[in-house]
C-alpha cells in the first residue's frame, strides 16, 4: 500500500525528520566554535507539526523514522514527543541519532519504547582529550556512560558513528573495528563531508571510502562483506570470529543512491528528497497556510516522484552550487 515511488522505481519507506538545528557539541566538521545562526523557535516545527507530517507519511507507507538534529535531546519535551510517536500503528521502527551528551538520563525510559529498535551514536574517538577537541566541549564521560549503558543492552541496537578525519582520528579506525570483538555492535566509518556550516573551501578529502577500506585490509587477512538490506546506508563487513560489524558510510562519494528509500524533513520543515538538494518546499508554510491531509498527501506523493536519481544530480540542480549547509541544519 506504499504511495510513495520515484520515476528510478525506488520505494520511500524512510523518513529521517530533524528535531532541532542545535546541538550542545561543537564539532568541527558541522559548525564553527560559535555555532551556526540557529533559528528562532517559531521557525521550527512544533512537535505537533511533526506528529501530523509523520502520520500523514506513514499513511502514505512510511514505515520507518529516524530522529536526527542538530541533538534531538536537547529540545525541551523530546522524551514525550518519543511517547507520542510510538502510538502510530503505522510505524515499526523509530530510530535516533544522537551525540549522547544528554541520554543518560532517558535511557530507562528509551528501552521501554518497543518500537525504539537502534540507536545511533556518534563517537568519533575513545579518547577524552581528542574529544574535547574535536566536539570543542567536555562531554566525554556522558558519552562514555551513555556507550556503556547502550553497549550492554539486549533491546537496543548500538550503531557508532565514526567521522573519519584525515590527520585527526584515523589512528583509531582499527580500536574501534576491535569494539566489535566482544560485542555485538555496527561501527559505520562515515567519510567526511563539507557540511560544516562554512563550506566546500579547503575540504581535501583524503580518506575516502576506498582508503578506509584499504587501511583495515591493510591490518586484518579476513574480511567478510555481509548482506545488506536493501537501503543500508553503509557497506558493511564483519571480521571472522567477532560478534559485531563494520561499515563504511560512502556519504561524498555517494555510491549507494540507487537503493536509496529515504526522504528527510529539517527542523524548520524543509521537505528534501536528498541530502544534497536544497530542500524542496516547505511543509511547515504549505501547513501553516491551512492545507488539510489531502492535500499533503498530493504534495508529497508528487514531489517524492521527481526524486533526483542520486546526490549528484541533485547537487547540479541547486541554484547556490556552494555547499555551505551544516548537518546540524541538514539533519544528519
Ligand atoms: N561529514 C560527515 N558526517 C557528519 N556528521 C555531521 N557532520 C558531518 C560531516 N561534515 C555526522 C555526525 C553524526 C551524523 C548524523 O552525521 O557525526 O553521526
Ligand atoms: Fe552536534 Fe552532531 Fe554537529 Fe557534533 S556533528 S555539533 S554532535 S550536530
Amino acid at each position: 500500500m506504499n504511495q510513495l515511488f520515484d520515476k528510478h522505481g525506488r520505494t520511500i519507506n524512510y523518513l529521517r525528520l530533524a528535531i532541532t538545528d542545535r546541538c550542545n557539541l561543537r564539532c568541527q566538521y558541522c559548525m564553527p566554535e560559535a555555532g551556526n545562526k540557529f533559528v528562532e523557535r517559531k521557525q521550527l516545527l512544533t512537535f505537533k507539526e511533526m506528529y501530523r507530517i509523520t502520520r500523514v507519511l506513514s499513511e502514505l507507507g512510511v514505515n520507518k523514522v529516524r530522529l536526527t538534529g542538530g541533538e534531538p535531546f536537547v529540545r525541551h519535551d523530546f522524551m514525550n514527543f518519543l511517547e507520542m510517536l510510538s502510538f502510530n500503528e503505522n510505524l515499526d521502527e523509530i530510530n535516533i541519532t544522537t551525540n549522547g551528551v544528554l541520554l543518560p538520563k532517558y535511557l530507562e525510559e528509551i528501552e521501554k519504547l518497543q518500537k525504539i529498535k537502534s540507536i545511533n551514536l556518534s563517537l568519533d574517538t575513545l579518547k577524552s582529550d581528542r574529544f574535547e577537541t574535536i566536539t570543542r566541549q567536555d562531554s566525554f564521560s556522558k558519552v562514555m556512560e551513555s556507550f556503556n549503558f547502550l553497549k550492554s543492552s539486549k533491546k537496543i541496537k548500538l550503531k557508532l558513528n565514526f567521522v573519519v578525519q584525515s590527520d585527526v582520528n584515523t589512528d583509531e579506525i582499527i580500536n574501534f573495528i576491535e569494539l566489535t570483538k566482544n560485542e555485538n555492535i555496527a561501527v559505520r566509518f562515515i567519510e567526511e563531508m563539507p557540511f560544516n556550516g562554512i563550506g566546500q573551501k579547503d575540504f581535501n578529502q583524503l580518506w575516502d571510502f576506498k582508503t578506509i577500506l584499504a587501511h583495515i585490509q591493510g591490518h586484518y587477512s579476513d574480511i567478510n562483506p555481509i548482506e545488506s538490506t536493501k537501503s543500508s546506508t553503509s557497506v558493511n563487513y564483519q571480521i571472522p570470529t567477532y560478534k559485531g560489524t563494520f561499515g563504511i558510510i560512502p556519504a561524498f562519494t555517494r555510491t549507494i543512491c540507487n537503493d536509496c528509500n529515504r526522504i528527510r524533513i529539517t527542523s524548520t520543515g524543509m521537505f528534501k528528497n536528498c541530502l544534497f538538494d536544497e530542500g524542496v518546499f516547505s511543509v511547515r508554510d504549505f501547513l501553516r497556510n491551512g492545507a488539510n491531509d489531502q492535500d499533503l498527501k498530493e504534495l508529497f506523493i508528487n514531489t517524492v516522484h521527481h526524486k533526483p536519481e542520486n546526490g549528484f544530480v541533485a547537487e547540479q540542480n541547486r541554484n547556490n552550487l556552494n555547499i555551505s549547509e551544516s548537518m546540524s541544519n541538514i539533519g544528519g
